[in-house]
């Protein structure tokens, strides 16, 4: 029998439908652990990881504002083959561990996913939307022939699940995730952080050192859940969706559900709500859905469509 908010994902079963979004927590595997442990998620993702230590942006990096944040971290971390060994610590948190790569060629996505993929982790989930780094994410993310090419050669070099992050920086999400399944993509995370910048009226300057970085936080979810909606009506039987941008709340998962979402990754939520977001917001799932009469978590999914 399905436990009420089991839902499957790639392949993939998930104990609950929230999942840690990529670089929230930083490199450590512990933190991934500790989030699958204690904050009760229902799979993690990892930090992007790339082939070569990457040094990142010089602070500041993040700019906090009411309705969320900027972050041009600038995907600072190590290489892959430095990464490899948290993946042990964070698989024992018991919960599905999924690796973001990225790469400034078809060839490092290649490199990095196959790194990646010899260390236990359960599906890839491809950065294609980065908006903070130059000719890494939303290179790629932005034009479908170059996401084909990305998604095609790690889906023929890797057995795991391959899962494609994109932008709403573009004129058609539907378009790009159109481009993710000719390629034989099996999932989309919908989205990345969407470039924006924030001034000082003080000094006239902007906050960030790198100028621009990517909102992210409640302002960002009516435009999540429209990138949601707008790939599931035109291919929610092709591909599974897991939605991104905004989720704090288990009403907010709920909407990403109705969209057509399978799972929702929380990111800023863990800094508003704490490392606990994803059990609070799971029994916020659960309390809805008894009230409304809901069985499982397959009755919400696509809902709205
Ligand atoms: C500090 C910070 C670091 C991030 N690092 C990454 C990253 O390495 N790779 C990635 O794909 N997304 C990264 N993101 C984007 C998040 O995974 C997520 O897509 C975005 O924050 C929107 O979700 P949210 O509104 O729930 O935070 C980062 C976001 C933040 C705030």
């Amino acid at each position: 029998m399905i436990k009420m908010l089991e839902t499957m994902v790639c392949g993939i079963k998930l104990e609950n439908p929230t999942i840690l979004a990529s670089g929230i927590m930083g490199s450590a595997g512990s933190s991934l652990r500790l989030i699958a442990k204690t904050g009760g998620a229902g799979a993690v993702v990892t930090k992007s990881i790339g082939v070569m230590p990457q040094k990142g942006h010089k602070n500041p990096t993040i700019v906090e504002l009411d309705c969320g944040l900027i972050n041009a971290i600038g995907l600072a971390g190590p290489g892959y083959r430095e990464f490899s060994e948290e993946i042990a610590t964070a698989k024992k948190g018991g919960v599905p561990v999924i690796a973001s790569i990225f790469g400034y060629s078809a060839s490092e996505f290649v490199a990095a996913a196959l790194g990646m993929a010899k260390t236990g982790i359960d599906a890839i989930e491809i950065n294609l939307s980065c908006p903070n780094v130059k000719k890494a994410g939303t290179f790629y993310g932005q034009n479908p022939d170059l996401t084909y090419e990305v998604v095609k050669d790690v889906k023929d070099s890797v057995k795991i699940p391959v899962i494609a992050k994109l932008t709403a920086n573009v004129e058609s999400i539907a378009a790009i995730a159109g481009a993710c399944i000719d390629a034989g993509c099996d999932g989309i995370t919908a989205i990345n952080t969407l470039k924006a910048m924030k001034i000082d009226i003080n000094t006239g300057r902007p906050i960030l050192a790198n100028a621009t970085g990517g909102l992210s936080g409640g302002c960002i979810k009516p435009i999540a859940i429209r990138c949601v909606y707008e790939i599931a009506k035109e291919f929610e039987s092709d591909i599974d969706i897991i939605g991104c941008g905004g989720a704090a709340t288990g009403r907010d998962v709920i909407e990403f559900l109705m969209a057509g979402a399978k799972a929702v990754q929380i990111g800023t939520g863990v800094y508003s709500r704490g490392i606990d977001v994803f059990r609070k917001v799971t029994g916020e799932i659960e309390l809805f859905m008894k009230d409304s009469g809901y069985k499982n978590i397959e009755e919400l999914v696509g809902a709205a469509l």
